[in-house]
């Protein structure tokens, strides 16, 4: 098993160097207002849900006060439309004075006093894509400076109204800014998604020297049509973004939208699962003060964070389409654990998928199967076992896999059949052939 887990890793390694400021040595989790909030500035009418120091309070009470922080979701974010229409008098960006009557450095200290990260956006570019001031190549300096004295954890610089030679110039220059001002601030760039998110436009080693995270491409909406095409631009295309990613360096697929109106229970686990497998940053865009149970528990589900979380940080690959609708999605994990993911994009009912291990390239032994959102370990499957999982339309089983410790050798195979026998799956001597159903 150990020989098993080096191949794994070396298969996926990566090669690159991370920006040097000790930060998101895993993917970062918290809370973005973008996707469910926007630009929705009418305080006077939507007082709830407008973007507001309120909106922020409320969302830090509720990660610091329902369960969320524990489990790593710390980062409270700020998106667009924040800031004022005018710079103050020194030239510094200032919060729009009716909805954030305290500052954001007062907001800040109420984050950091619950326990969290407060981030929040800037612009390379003359303006942001809200139409607010944007952050000029002039400007690095003194917005970097700003942030850092206000007490901002993590910044994401969007590339709205700017060019690709500003964006060349602008993004390695607001990472030295950030770095100068001595404050640890994560740092994610936008940039790649304003170039197409491929290489040879793309420096994936580049940005990973100087960001901690990257938008790649699209901006998530609230749809399940949304979720898939993002998946599949990212699976599409794994060759190239996958070894870009480790410790202190993610590819972003954008925000987990799970908790708000566009999926169903099932397409919200399908979101869970493949962030996990894209190590993907888990920044909820909902309304925590009213989510439902359900969503919550698939957010909170602890062993998919595990997933996510994982110390390699070595991004997953899909490892196979098959033409009935299944994929299958593969990420290596930590002590030769691993995750996999059976997706369904069929519209029909459950579908019975058979396979084995082996077929999924697993390296000879017997394996520990746990389904991550049934929450129990299901099975313990040699290599070479055929079984079924029964995959719901547009939703996903998730499974946390480890190498049994107490395997031996093929000498021991019979007692293995006899045990998974003698266990709750129905199987008797005469089915030995058929496949374990999980
Ligand atoms: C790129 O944007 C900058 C800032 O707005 C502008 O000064 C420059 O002329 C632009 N360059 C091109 C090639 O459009
Ligand atoms: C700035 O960069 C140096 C050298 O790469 C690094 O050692 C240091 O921790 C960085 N500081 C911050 C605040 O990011
Ligand atoms: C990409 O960036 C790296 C590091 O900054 C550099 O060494 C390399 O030459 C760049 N690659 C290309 C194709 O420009």
């Amino acid at each position: 098993m150990q020989r098993a887990a080096v191949l794994l890793v070396l298969a996926f390694s990566t090669s690159t160097f991370s920006l040097d400021n000790g930060l998101m040595r895993t993917p970062p989790m918290g809370w973005l207002a973008w996707e469910r909030y926007r630009c929705n500035t009418d305080c006077q009418n939507d007082p709830e849900n407008c973007i507001s120091e309120k909106l922020f309070m409320d969302m830090a009470d509720r990660l610091s006060e329902d369960g969320w922080k524990e489990l790593g979701y710390v980062y409270v974010n700020i998106d667009d439309c924040w800031s004022s229409m005018q710079r103050d008098g020194q030239g510094r960006l200032q919060a729009d004075p009716k909805r954030f009557p305290g500052g954001i450095a007062k907001l800040a200290r109420y984050v950091h006093d619950r326990g969290l990260k407060l981030g929040i956006y800037g612009d390379m570019g003359t303006h942001t894509c809200g139409g607010y001031p944007g952050t000029t190549l002039d400007k690095v300096q003194i917005d970097a400076q700003t942030f850092a004295e206000w007490g901002i954890d993590m910044l994401k610089l969007d590339g709205c109204y700017s060019n690709s030679t500003y964006q060349e110039q602008g993004y390695p220059m607001m990472s030295k800014a950030l770095n100068a001002t001595s404050r640890p601030i994560g740092y994610s760039c936008s940039w790649p998604a304003y170039q197409g998110g491929l290489p040879p436009k793309v420096n994936y080693t580049m940005l990973g020297e100087i960001c901690n995270l990257w938008r790649n491409y699209d901006d998530i909406q609230d749809s399940w049509d949304s979720v898939l095409s993002i998946v599949d631009w990212f699976f599409n295309n794994q060759d190239e973004l996958q070894p870009a990613a480790g410790p202190g360096q993610w590819n972003d697929p954008d925000m987990l939208i799970i908790g708000d109106f566009g999926l169903s229970m099932d397409q919200s686990r399908a979101q869970m699962a493949l962030w996990g497998i894209l190590a993907a940053p888990l920044f909820m865009s909902n309304d925590l003060r009213t989510i439902s149970s359900g969503a919550r528990a698939i957010l909170q589900n602890k062993v998919a964070i595990a997933i996510n979380q994982d110390p390699l940080g070595i991004q997953g690959k899909r490892l196979l389409k098959e033409k009935s609708g299944i994929e299958v999605f593969w990420r290596p994990l930590y002590k030769g654990a691993s995750a996999l993911v059976f997706v369904s994009r069929r519209s029909d009912m459950p579908y019975r998928y058979k396979t084995s291990l082996k077929t999924l390239n697993y390296t000879p032994g017997v394996y520990e199967v746990y389904d991550v959102f049934m929450e129990r370990t299901v099975s313990t499957l040699k290599d070479s076992t055929e079984f079924v999982v029964s995959i719901n339309p547009s939703g996903v089983v998730m499974w946390y896999l480890s190498p049994a410790s107490d395997w031996q050798e093929e000498a021991d195979s019979l007692r293995f059949s006899e045990k998974l026998i003698g266990r709750k799956f129905h199987r008797h001597a005469k089915d030995a052939h058929a496949p374990l159903v999980l």
